[in-house]
């Protein structure tokens, strides 16, 4: 008996900032599933930022969304029809159809998870899941985390930021910094997170507000009151920026950043980091980090595009 379900499909590209009328929910039904299918009740589904990116029809290292098709993503569900060898109906399961209430799927696109007392379904797409793999990555294998480095968390209320911040600090960081976008989330980075300090990037230059607190001294700055000072930026350039001044320390001095353009994301023609001429100088290291979706969980058959 067909499964009566509901989607979010992408209804436009969005420009900027997405709005509500970029999506559409679509009430529809799924068939019963047939040999090597299964249905899947989605219990939790995650909303990335690299979804952003999927929005635009443009080339990129994850397909783009199709317009008026359901739009994809992380989730966790349950099996509730269907089944085969090594999956049975009420196993647990992670697969890349999100956005939608159910989905039928062939067995090869869902992974099986182990159900685990006091793991809670939504760990598999946090600390467990992409966000933990992209945080441990970008932390041990591409900035090469040592104990005793100082380490700067930009987005450090974030899914990934916070883990980062976190994993430094249990493997022996000597300081770990974050910079969030409100009171409410610094406090909850040191006092929940336990990171060693953090500062709000909206309240003044960030460059200031880092070398305080790497010298741990008050900022020098007076609360600011420019645009251009409160906009939003990311931590990338300020880290930099303060890497020459602390050539006495070995962790600053050989600077080494993971770097995701967080507040370019929504903007149709990012501007880039500007002083590339500075890596030289200041010794660093920038490496780009992709964490590879496929180890996780399968793009749904004949969904992905080459380009
Ligand atoms: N390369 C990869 O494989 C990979 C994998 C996963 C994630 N990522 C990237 O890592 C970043 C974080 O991902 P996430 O899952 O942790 O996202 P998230 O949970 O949404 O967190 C992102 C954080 O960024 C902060 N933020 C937003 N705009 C900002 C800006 N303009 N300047 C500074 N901070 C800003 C927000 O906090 P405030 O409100 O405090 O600003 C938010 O907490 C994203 O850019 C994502 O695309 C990359």
């Amino acid at each position: 008996m067909p499964t009566p379900t509901r989607e979010i499909h992408l209804a436009a590209r969005p420009t900027g900032e997405p709005v509500p009328s970029d999506f559409r929910l679509v009430e529809t039904e799924l068939a019963d599933p047939g040999p090597g299918q299964v249905l899947v009740r989605n219990l939790v589904m995650s909303v990335d930022p690299y979804m952003r990116g999927q929005m635009n029809d443009t080339p990129s290292y994850i397909p783009p969304w199709d317009l008026d098709r359901p739009a994809q993503g992380g989730a966790v569900g349950e099996v509730i029809a269907g089944g085969g060898p090594g999956l049975a109906v009420g196993d647990l399961v992670l697969h890349y159809a999100g956005w939608r209430e159910h989905a039928l799927l062939k067995e090869g696109q869902v992974q099986r998870l182990e159900r685990v007392d006091g793991v809670s379904e939504s760990l598999y797409l946090g600390a467990l899941g992409m966000p933990g793999l992209t945080a441990f990555g970008g932390l041990f294998r591409t900035v090469e985390f040592r104990a005793g480095d100082t380490v700067f968390v930009s987005g450090a209320a974030g899914a990934v930021g916070g883990l980062v911040g976190q994993f430094a600090r249990l493997r022996g960081a000597k300081r770990v910094i974050g910079s969030a976008g409100s009171a409410d989330k610094v406090a909850f980075v040191t006092d929940e997170l336990g990171f060693d300090t953090a500062f709000n990037y909206r309240e003044g230059p960030v460059i200031e507000q880092l070398q305080a607190a790497v010298l741990r001294r008050p900022p020098s700055h007076k609360r600011a009151n420019s645009d251009e000072t409160m906009a939003p930026v990311d931590g990338f350039n300020p880290a930099m920026g303060l890497a020459a001044p602390h050539r006495h320390d070995p962790a600053m001095r050989f600077g080494r950043f993971a770097v995701d353009m967080t507040a370019v994301r929504g903007v149709d023609r990012p501007a880039g980091y500007p002083g590339l001429r500075g890596w030289i100088r200041h010794r660093a290291k920038l490496v780009g980090l992709l964490t590879n979706l496929k180890c996780q969980i399968h793009a749904p058959a004949g969904r992905s595009r080459r380009r």
